[in-house]
């Protein structure tokens, strides 16, 4: 049989690892596939990347509409990235009847609702393994392996540039300034690191697990994120002593009232196999209610882990395109008619549990008051821990630190009470509030 005919928009370092991948594993594909998978053309403005990239018998072109518009081209990979010209482009394809491979969290993250409608009605298939995770074949496994459970909750390491940035800082005890620059210079961050240090991009990469995991529209505004710019390194060293690791962590979870969707710096006790996630590697865990507790665990990014997704999707798409559409594996795992109208929780309605720590004047009644407060606001403490006052503010010092780890409280009602904390004399410095997770 004839190979399936692939357009490639963008052939920078993952359109490089798919063409190596395809190439020298071309005969166990094709084997798997059922037919072979063939790159024919290449679109990229820096035609002469794109040249070198493909290599001979490769149509090169610098206007992607050229792909688009080829009738010979069955699937498209999109790997140009961000919202402008991709979103126009993936449209574009899908309206021309092709399936559409894509790498590009951030435009399904905002622009999902709108894509994945048009690739309905058109019959067409859009894949995005690549999108979350990388290599870690996340998207497959929550939307087909995991098809039996109801989810309950997941929470990932899904950027690699922030689990390196914090593992130094925890390694070498230094701050997030010193281990950004460094990251820089060693090319795990990227120039305009903003979206990697900010949770942006790992909001985009929740935000689509969140919608397969529960049958909801994609909805990246309702998302809370925060990113790690914040964290102290005295933070990580007081979370290590209480038995925890920081991460930053992307969590959805079901609950009665909604769905919890966020970003943030986590607490994760350090027996977790998440807490033990280094380096640039990226983990997801999730549960469900048949199954229990599952890990996935691999490369977030890179040429080849991330080949490794795009490919897989091209694989499925050559098994399936011959197939009615309406007995393909759904876009968000559920069929569009059947999709939930679960609201996403602002952040003042989730529950969980809190590391807060304040600067405290070294008095008598301080600690009491302070548990007071909690105590009134029906916030349960699990753990308490003192610094010595020479310790944190040098030989002489009358101020220290003060440490609480709650039980879960809903955040709303921990607003109120920082805010009354924050409101007293004894209390320094603004209260530092870290979320714990303790993903039992
Ligand atoms: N910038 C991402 C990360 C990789 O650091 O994990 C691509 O999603």
């Amino acid at each position: 049989m004839k190979s399936i005919q692939v357009g490639l928009l963008g052939a920078g370092t993952v359109g490089s690892g798919t063409f190596k991948v395809l190439q020298r594993n071309q005969e166990e594909i094709k084997r798997r596939a059922g037919r072979g998978i063939e790159i024919t053309m290449v679109a990229d403005l820096d035609t002469a990347r794109a040249r070198e990239v493909a290599g001979e018998g490769v149509k090169v072109v610098a206007d992607a509409r050229e792909v688009i518009a080829n009738p010979d081209i069955d699937i498209v990979i999109e790997l140009i990235g961000g919202y402008g010209i991709a979103r126009q482009l993936v449209l574009e394809a899908i309206a021309a009847g092709k399936h559409v491979v894509t790498a590009n969290k951030a435009l399904l993250a905002v622009h999902g609702t709108e894509i994945f409608a048009a690739a309905h009605a058109k019959g067409v298939m859009v894949a995005f393994e690549a999108a979350v995770a990388g290599g870690i074949p996340i998207i497959k496994a929550l939307r087909e392996g995991l098809t039996a459970n109801s989810i309950q909750w997941l929470a990932g390491i899904i950027n690699g540039t922030t689990n390196f940035i914090l593992s130094e800082m925890r390694d070498k005890g230094l701050d997030f300034a010193t281990v950004l620059k460094e990251a820089q210079r060693l090319g795990y961050a990227e120039a305009d690191p903003t979206f990697d240090i900010e949770g942006v991009d790992a909001a985009h990469k929740v935000t689509l697990m969140s919608a397969i995991a529960f049958g909801i529209p994609v909805q990246f505004d309702k998302a809370h994120i925060e990113g790690i710019t914040k964290l102290a390194a005295q933070d990580i060293k007081y979370a290590e002593q209480l038995g925890y690791r920081i991460k930053l962590l992307g969590v959805t979870k079901r609950t009665a009232q909604g769905v919890e969707l966020r970003v943030h710096p986590s607490l994760v006790p350090s027996k977790r196999l998440l807490a033990n996630v280094e380096g640039a590697m990226n983990a997801v865990v999730v549960h469900g209610d048949a199954v229990g507790t599952t890990l996935y665990y691999g490369k977030g990014a890179g040429s080849e882990p991330t080949a490794s997704a795009v490919i897989a999707d091209l694989v499925d798409i050559t098994r399936l395109h011959t197939a009615d559409a309406a007995h393909r594996v759904p876009h968000l795992a559920f069929h569009p008619d059947a999709m939930s109208d679960l609201k996403v929780l602002p952040m003042s309605e989730v529950v969980t549990s809190y590391y807060l720590r304040l600067r405290v004047a070294d008095q008598a009644g301080v600690l009491a008051k302070v548990t007071g407060l909690l105590a009134t606001a029906g916030i349960s403490i699990d753990a308490v821990l003192q610094r010595e006052a020479d310790e944190v503010g040098g030989e002489g010092s009358t101020q220290t630190d003060l440490i609480i780890l709650t039980h879960d409280a809903r955040e709303g009602t921990v607003d109120d009470v920082m805010a009354e904390l924050q409101a007293l004399p004894t209390v320094l410095e603004p209260i530092v509030r870290i979320r714990k997770e303790e993903l039992s």
